[in-house]
């Protein structure tokens, strides 16, 4: 029950992204009058990366990331996301490899999601079209997505939640894309906000 003994706290979530953003957005939206999970913060690695735009559109304080040897020592991010008191990160289409002491921090409150139905076509190197066309290069009639948790290794944490969706075989990589995200953009956001939910129950 909802008192002013017992306050709703506010959980922060920062999302990581490289790219143009299309799944930020659809989070961003999701989230912005939810009673308990705001978005407060955007992390990219590019400084011309479209999800900054929406950063700046959307008024939501944006940090970019300019060097990846200190990125991967991880003081610094680690720093940051304090400052902005983050709870989870969100990765929708990152393409650097987490730290591994961010990674311990933030244990069990990193997800990602891939543009297939994992543990194929992921690995390093398998992001964006890459997934796509190997994908459509094997002949597979069926993809998906899949949101994982994230561990030192890329695409290797516990899964927690896949869809798939009917391709043709050798379907052009472009039309496999654009299914894909479109499972992406309607499950992303419910399944963070249910995980979180969750998560914050078991977890105390
Ligand atoms: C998404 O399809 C996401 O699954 C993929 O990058 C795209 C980002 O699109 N992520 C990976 O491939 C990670 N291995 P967006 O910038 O429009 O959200």
């Amino acid at each position: 029950m909802i008192s002013e003994d017992n306050p709703v706290t506010t959980l922060h979530l920062a999302i990581f992204a490289s790219g143009r953003g299309s799944n930020a957005q659809a989070i961003i939206d999701y989230f912005r009058n939810h009673k308990s999970i705001q978005v407060r913060l955007i992390v990219s690695n590019k400084s011309h990366a479209g999800v900054l735009d929406i950063a700046h559109r959307e008024a939501i304080p944006s940090y970019v990331i300019k060097d990846r040897a200190s990125f991967e020592q991880g003081k610094k991010i680690s720093k940051y996301l304090s400052g902005y008191k983050i709870d989870y990160i969100i990765l929708a289409g990152f393409l650097w490899r987490i730290p591994e002491n961010l990674i311990d921090r933030y244990k069990q409150n990193i997800l990602n999601i891939h543009p297939a139905l994992l543990p194929k076509y992921g690995g390093k190197g398998m992001y964006g079209q890459h997934v796509h066309q190997a994908v459509s290069a094997a002949g597979e009639v069926q993809s998906g997505m899949t949101i994982h948790l994230v561990s030192p290794q890329y695409d290797e944490g516990k899964i927690i939640f896949q869809k798939t969706v009917n391709i043709n075989a050798h379907e052009d990589p472009k039309i496999i894309a654009q299914k894909v995200l479109g499972l992406e953009h309607r499950y992303y956001p419910t399944t963070i906000e249910k995980y979180i939910l969750q998560h914050q129950k078991t977890s105390g």
